[in-house]
This record gives structure tokens, sequence and C-alpha cells, in this order.
């Protein structure tokens, strides 16, 4: 049985506590910290948590004692390296969102602190433990393409995605969060580094803003204030959040053929949501209507839209300054080369990959909706599909993996016995430091080392 402490009761707090649901034998929460009072009421119900169990701030949680083996850290970005440092100078393992801290010298900080404390520092880095990429590492390993030559990855981040969390939301501001080179692509240059099995040598970068440049003085400063271009905008905020209708284009892709046509239906005839069982879209409060208000009804989506960030008009957010498309080229010490190519303009969600090695091509997808992978021989031609599936929730279901996995090793350590971190906090120290490298190399139009 391990025992956590858990600071930011947010959207990511909750997916990894929601582990001492399903393996109550395994994992259990004892105390739990966020500064939102909703928040605190709403996790200490769902956990059963005592009123001295429950804390206003991770200051007041992590003060003296140690009440855990673990502290489990999900608060915002510029929230992670103090809670972080006091945790671990406290002898807790810290499993910690990524990215580590929005500055190099407080990554290389943490990571160090890991170390001569002899503390487990272990960063959400979920993707590594999808089905999806393990595989292809399974086949790299495996020498299935021979030696790798190139990679090439995208992370082709949705138009709503994009305006929801980068242009309205959290990470809008380079400056109160992190660069989005960080923010959202911490995850693939993790990933590049390990196919590469190699440390990246140098770095350079190109892109910005492209589209949020100039303020529309003609549009009103909320969609919900009679905006005159309200049917041809793709990021109007009722479509996206009353009418869910990014969601529903996701789910149109399900396997359930009954869900399917009901939403074709739904979306085609939009006055059937009157009547059930199509007026359950109505009252949709998954992500990222979550995230605005936690009253799913419309009418409570409409009140977070009159008077919250997400009902604002993306083009004229002051201060909404991180990049909408960037590439990163990449050459790794052992010579292979890798392009990595985030924008926030796509129509669905989802990232690409093509690695090239002597013997053979890997090609996947790693979209919401689906995954597919596939390998390609050289010199049989042979096309062979390794995965195809429909949607897998939570990061293609890294979620849940990493978090039983860093359980078990914190169990190992606990027990004596030897144990192997599959994201390190060094490892991940590794793409963090080429995220601000191409930061760097974006800015100053340079070539960079990590
Ligand atoms: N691993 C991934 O793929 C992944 C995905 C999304 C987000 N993240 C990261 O996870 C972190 C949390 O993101 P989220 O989407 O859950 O955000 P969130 O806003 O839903 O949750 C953060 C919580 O921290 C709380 N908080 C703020 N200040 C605090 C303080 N001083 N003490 C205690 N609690 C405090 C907030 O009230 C909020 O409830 C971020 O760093 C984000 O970048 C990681």
């Amino acid at each position: 049985m391990i025992t956590a402490i858990i600071i930011g009761l947010g959207e990511r707090g909750n997916v990894y506590s929601d582990y001492a649901i399903s393996f109550p034998h395994k994992f259990r929460i004892v105390g739990a910290a966020d500064t939102d009072r909703k928040k605190r009421d709403l996790f200490q119900s769902k956990f059963q948590l005592s009123n001295d169990q429950i804390y206003d701030t991770w200051q007041d949680i992590l003060k003296d004692n140690k009440l855990a083996d673990v502290a489990i850290i999900a608060t915002p970005d510029t929230i992670h390296f103090e809670p972080a440092m006091q945790a671990m100078k406290l002898g807790y393992d810290v499993l910690l969102e990524k990215p580590m801290a929005p500055t190099r010298e407080e990554c290389v900080t943490l990571t160090k602190t890991s170390k001569d404390r002899g503390v487990i520092l272990q960063i959400g880095h979920v993707l590594r433990y999808t089905r999806f990429y393990s595989l292809i590492k399974e086949y790299l390993i495996g020498d299935v393409i021979g030696n790798v030559v190139n990679i090439n990855m995208s992370e082709n981040v949705s138009y709503y995605h994009y305006a929801h969390s980068f242009v309205r939301g959290n990470w809008n501001n380079r400056e109160n969060s992190s660069p989005m080179i960080l923010a959202k692509c911490s995850h693939d240059l993790d990933l590049m580094y390990w196919f590469a099995d190699s440390k990246p040598d140098r770095i350079s970068s190109f892109g910005g803003l492209h589209h949020f440049v100039s303020p529309r003085e003609d549009l009103p400063q909320r969609c919900t204030d009679g905006c005159p271009i309200s049917e041809t905008c793709v990021y109007y905020a009722p479509r996206i959040y009353e009418e869910i209708l990014p969601m529903l284009h996701v789910s149109l892709k399900s396997d359930n053929i009954i869900n399917r046509i009901v939403i074709k239906l739904a979306i085609i005839f939009p006055w059937l949501k009157l009547y059930r069982p199509f007026s359950k879209i109505n009252e949709y409060g998954g992500w990222p209507v979550s995230v605005i208000t936690d009253d799913p009804s419309l009418e409570g989506k409409r009140r977070a839209l009159q008077n919250g960030p997400y009902g604002r008009c993306v083009y004229n957010i002051e201060d909404h300054n991180v990049v909408d498309h960037q590439q990163v080229s990449i050459i790794f010490e052992n010579g292979i080369t890798a392009n990595l190519t985030m924008q926030g303009h796509s129509s669905e969600e989802g990232r690409s990959i093509r690695i090239d090695g002597t013997k053979g091509t890997i090609i996947g997808e790693f979209m919401l909706s689906h995954q597919k992978l596939i390998h390609i021989d050289s010199l049989t031609n042979k096309r062979s599909v390794i995965l195809d599936i429909k949607r897998e929730s939570g990061h293609g279901g890294g979620d849940m993996i990493l978090i039983g996995q860093f359980i078990e090793i914190v169990a190992k350590k606990k027990n004596g016995e030897k144990f192997e971190e599959q994201t390190s906090a060094d490892k991940s120290l590794i793409s963090h430091l080429m995220a601000f490298a191409a930061d760097e190399a974006r800015l100053e139009q340079s070539i960079t080392k990590p």
C-alpha cells in the first residue's frame, strides 16, 4: 500500500487520484491541497477525507511532517518548482506534472535535488507509457527497421484546443506559464530523445504567432455579445462549449454504432436536442467544459461564457503571446536527425510520426479518435499494420499506466528492492533542455546547444 498527498485538485490531480478508486488495495490518498474551495470540497467527498486531511495551499500541506509516501503535484506550471523542492526536502517521492518548471535553471535544480536527496522525482510524461509509443520503441530495440536515420513528428493541436488552452486559457502567455514548445511539446521532445537513444547535439527552430496578430475592432469583446461573424468563425465559443460540436465530430468515429447515429442526427438536426436521448448532449460536462464551469447545464455554460475568460473573442485578447506554429530541427550526438512540427490550426487533434531506418519505415497516427501504426519492410516491401484501434481515453491509456508504474517503483524502493524508472527526472530533463534550446533558437534565429 502506497499513501499519497495530492497538491492541485484540478484536471490532472483528479486523473492520477482516480487510481485510488480503481486499486484501493495499492494506493490510498491521505491528504490533499488546493486554493479553490469548490475543488477541495468535491475532492474531499469523492475520497472521503476528513477535514484535517484537507489543506488550502501547498505551503500548508508541506509545512512540516511528511504525511505520506508520495506527493503528487499537479498545480499550474509556475507553481511546480517550490512545492516540488519542499516535498523532496521532506523526503517525499514525487510525481510532478510536466513541464517540470518554466525555466532551465529550475529544471536543473529539481533534477539535482532528487539525486542529492535520494528521492524519486518522476515527471508526467505519460506518452512513453502508451501502447502506441511503447510498440514503436519495441520495434526500434528489436532492430526491425535497422539503424534509425531520421525521425519526423507532428503535433497537430486542433483549432479548438489551441483556442481553449493557448488563446483564452492558462497557457496563453509565455511569461505567466511557459513557452508553448515546452508546455505542449515536452512530450514529443521526450519521445524523440527516447527513440533516437542519444543526447541532442544541435537545434534550430522557426515559428511564431501567425493568425491572432491584429486586434479586430469590428468584433465585440465576447462571442455572446452578438458577434457578426458567429456563423463562420471556428472559434465561436457557444459552438465549442454549448453545442460541443468539435467533441461530437470526434465521437462520430467511436465504435458504438448507436452513438454514431445519435450524434450524426443531432449534428444535422440540432433541434432534436430538445428531446431525449439527444438532450443528453446539452449536459456534456467533460473536457473542455469541465475547465470553464462545474455546472454543465446550458445555462451554466452560458454564464461561464458571459463572465469568464473562455467567452472572450480570440482576436482581442491582449496578453496572448505564445506561438501558434513552430518547427524544430535537431541533430543527435549519434547523427540521427529529427524534425518536430507543432501547430495550433489542425481540424483534428492528434500526432503523427514517421521513423526511417536502414531496413524499413514506421508510420503512425496517434489521433484523439484513433491510433494506427504501420511497418514497411524495405527488402520485401511488405506493409504490416502493427496497431489499429479506436479512441483510448487518458492520453491513449498512458495516464493510468504511468501512475501504476510510479506506485510500483515507490513500493519497490520502500521494500529495498531494485527498481528502474522509465521516466526519471534526468531523462525528462533532456526534453526540457531541448525545448528551452528550441525557444532560444527561434527567438535568436540561431543554432543552439541544449
Ligand atoms: N501530463 C500531461 O499530459 C498534462 C496534461 C495537461 C496538463 N498538464 C499539466 O498539469 C498541471 C495541472 O494542469 P491542470 O489541467 O490539472 O490544471 P487545473 O487548473 O485544472 O488544476 C490546477 C489546480 O491547482 C490549484 N492550485 C493553484 N495554486 C495552488 C496552490 N498554491 N496550492 C494548491 N493548489 C493550487 C488550482 O486551484 C487548480 O485546481 C499543469 O502544469 C499542466 O501543464 C499535464
